[in-house]
């Protein structure tokens, strides 16, 4: 028997729910919100998906009440406040991070020994605090962003070939932010090809650009955060947890001497298994790559310091 707590029942929380159902991937979901019948509402209107899309997750939600969630295998985080247009998600740090800790402690408490997920944004930072508040062991806290944002660069990778997503691998290391991400433009591939091969180093240029606004361009369009993408990643890698698919997906990571950085949870390529993060890839950067990744963790450790500030760790 496997269970999923999904903490949040907002767009990507209840997004998540239904992938999850839908692809059954643990036998029981749980939803969770603060918002009276929220999360009952949502979990009911999935259960009514369930006879049409021909599922057998039993997907329940509750408020507030956690002892519900208890011997969860995994916990996936998504409460908090979304972007509004024209903000960076580096803003929402004051408001989520004590949404965060709260409600990573509830779960903990009754889901001892799950493996977290975290959405909420600022991602990295987030995860960050969730490690070094709970006391977990690192394999056990992982950031949801680069799994959405490889996914958006293959996205865009297929758009500028005109070519099918699913063959298409690409990965996007980093942090979470629009000028923080790295999309990996020379380790992408079409069918183990180099994209270099059917797209110009402008192309690539545009595909990168596209990537790392990925979320801010659909903040625009929607008047808040995206929801689909950022759901089905955290179901994922709740997927590849669940069923030990040891799947290769980016994920911010805590590290320790990987990529020469300590004490900074932030994307890597990770092997993602029954234990969580099962391994770090340390893939061989070039100087341009090295040097943007040393920017990124400039930027995510300068935001991780606001947490420090707020005494929050
Ligand atoms: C995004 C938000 C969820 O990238 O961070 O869409």
């Amino acid at each position: 028997m496997s269970k999923v707590t999904v903490v949040g029942a907002g767009n990507v929380g209840a997004t998540c729910a239904n992938v999850l159902a839908v692809n059954e991937v643990a036998n029981e979901v749980v939803l969770i919100d603060i918002k009276e019948g929220f999360a009952e509402g949502k979990a009911m209107d999935i259960m009514q998906t369930a006879q049409l899309m021909g599922f057998d997750t039993v997907v329940t939600g509750v408020t507030g009440d956690y002892s519900k969630t208890a011997n969860s295998d995994v916990v996936v985080i998504t409460s908090g406040l979304p972007r509004k247009p024209g903000m960076t998600r580096e803003e929402l740090i004051g408001v989520n991070a004590g949404i965060v800790k709260s409600v990573a402690e509830s779960a903990l408490k009754y889901s001892p020994n799950a493996i977290l997920i975290i959405v909420s944004n600022p991602m990295d930072p987030m995860a960050y605090l969730a490690l070094n508040t709970l006391g977990l062991p690192r394999n056990r806290v992982i950031g949801m962003g680069g799994a959405l944002d490889s996914s958006r660069f293959k996205y865009y990778l297929s758009q500028a070939m005109d070519c099918n997503q699913n063959e298409v691998e690409g990965l996007v290391i980093g942090g979470h932010g629009d000028t923080t991400m790295i999309p990996l433009t020379r380790l992408a591939t079409y069918k183990g090809i180099p994209v270099s091969t059917f797209l110009s180093e402008e192309k690539l240029e545009e595909v990168a650009k596209a990537t790392m606004v990925g979320g801010a361009t659909l903040t625009g369009l929607l008047g808040t955060s995206a929801w689909m993408a950022p759901g089905a990643a955290a179901s994922y890698l709740t997927e590849s947890i669940i069923k030990n698919q040891k799947k290769m997906i980016v994920c911010a990571a805590s590290l320790e001497g990987e990529y020469g950085m300590n004490d900074i949870m932030i994307g890597v390529p990770c092997i993602i298994g029954s234990n969580g993060i099962e391994n770090i890839i340390e893939l061989e950067l070039d100087a341009k790559e090295k040097e943007q990744l040393a920017a990124s963790e400039k930027a995510v450790r300068a935001t991780n310091a606001i947490l420090k500030e707020m005494k929050l760790i």
